[in-house]
């Protein structure tokens, strides 16, 4: 493609590329590509992507979590070969309607799965030591001590047992908590002890999600079989969760706190953020600057080696 063109656009929907290395725009710019950034700096709604691509016309599209839609390929037009992730989860892009123009998709796995599973773990002990209240209580002029809970001890169960989820498990592991997960492939060897979601979730002291897509696994009928007091983490997928039936359990107590990452609508602004058991972060599961760089550079490449496919075919 570089040799069509020196100015093929390529478009970034992500609200932070390139901001702690160079070296991924410098390796588009230097194929000959002009790259176009996001110009809302946030995730973008499907009527901005639309308008974007129908403005700039990109042969590829370095992809956030944005929803790219058969309606957002089609007002791309022909141009478009390529969306490359910024990311893991694809689950925001239409698979299908991608294949029927011909467009590759691909994702970056294996570079944020660190980042991630830290997140995760320190949710689990905020949550655990009752921090983010501790940490108000204070600003508010109340010096008060909560009582918390060690995670030494404590089961751990995991939905989704991918790289990120058996990531989650060394660590937890290494704090000394015993370690369930349920998923359609059995891993040997990790400790971890594999059950299905009914047998996990009544014996999990925390149940984190680890898995893909965005079909909801924890809806009222699940959350009414955890332990009570659970500790429930999302840094998957928003709607994976009920949100409405993870607000009653939480308001009723049946499950202790909630640490979540994913929203079912980003920028999340709903009752949630209301409850004191819950807390929140604005899908930042990446972000931690190691990952990110990896994440840009492997973006950048697969896009580069999907658009050299897309002009030799
Ligand atoms: C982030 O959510 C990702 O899927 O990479």
């Amino acid at each position: 493609m570089s040799q069509l063109s020196p100015s093929l656009t390529v478009l970034s929907t992500v609200s932070s590329f390139g901001q702690g290395d160079a070296a991924p725009r410098a390796a588009l710019e230097s194929a000959g590509y002009r790259l176009v950034d996001n110009p809302h700096g946030r995730k973008l709604t499907e009527d901005e992507l639309i308008a974007l691509v129908a403005e700039h016309a990109p042969v590829g599209l370095l992809a956030g979590t944005e929803p790219v839609t058969r309606r957002a390929l089609e007002a791309a037009g022909d141009a478009l070969r390529v969306v490359s992730r910024v990311g893991v989860g694809w689950d925001n892009v239409d698979h299908a309607a991608a294949a029927a123009r011909g467009i590759a998709v691909c994702r970056t796995e294996g570079v944020l799965d660190e980042s991630v599973a830290e997140l995760t773990l320190g949710f689990i002990l905020a949550a655990l030591r009752h921090i983010p209240a501790h940490d108000r209580d204070i600003r508010d002029g109340v010096f008060k001590k909560r009582m918390g809970g060690l995670l030494a001890g404590k089961t751990v169960g995991l939905v989704g047992f991918g790289a990120i989820g058996l990531r989650v498990a060394g660590l937890v592991q290494a704090f000394g908590a015993k370690v369930l997960y349920c998923d359609l492939c059995q891993r040997d060897g990790c400790g971890c002890q594999d059950c299905d979601l009914p047998t996990l979730l009544p014996q999990s002291d925390i149940v984190s999600l680890h898995a893909s897509g965005s079909a909801c696994i924890l809806g009222e009928a699940e959350l009414a079989l955890l332990k009570p007091g659970a500790i429930v983490v999302n840094t998957a997928r928003g709607g994976l969760i009920d949100e409405t039936a993870l607000e009653a359990a939480l308001r009723s107590g049946r499950v202790g706190a909630a640490c979540l990452d994913v929203f079912a609508q980003e920028p999340y602004k709903g009752p949630l953020a209301q409850l004191p058991n819950v807390i929140l972060t604005p899908h930042i599961g990446s972000y931690a600057r190691e990952a990110r760089n990896r994440m840009e550079a492997a973006a950048v490449e697969n896009l580069l080696q999907a658009l050299a496919q897309a002009e030799r075919a």
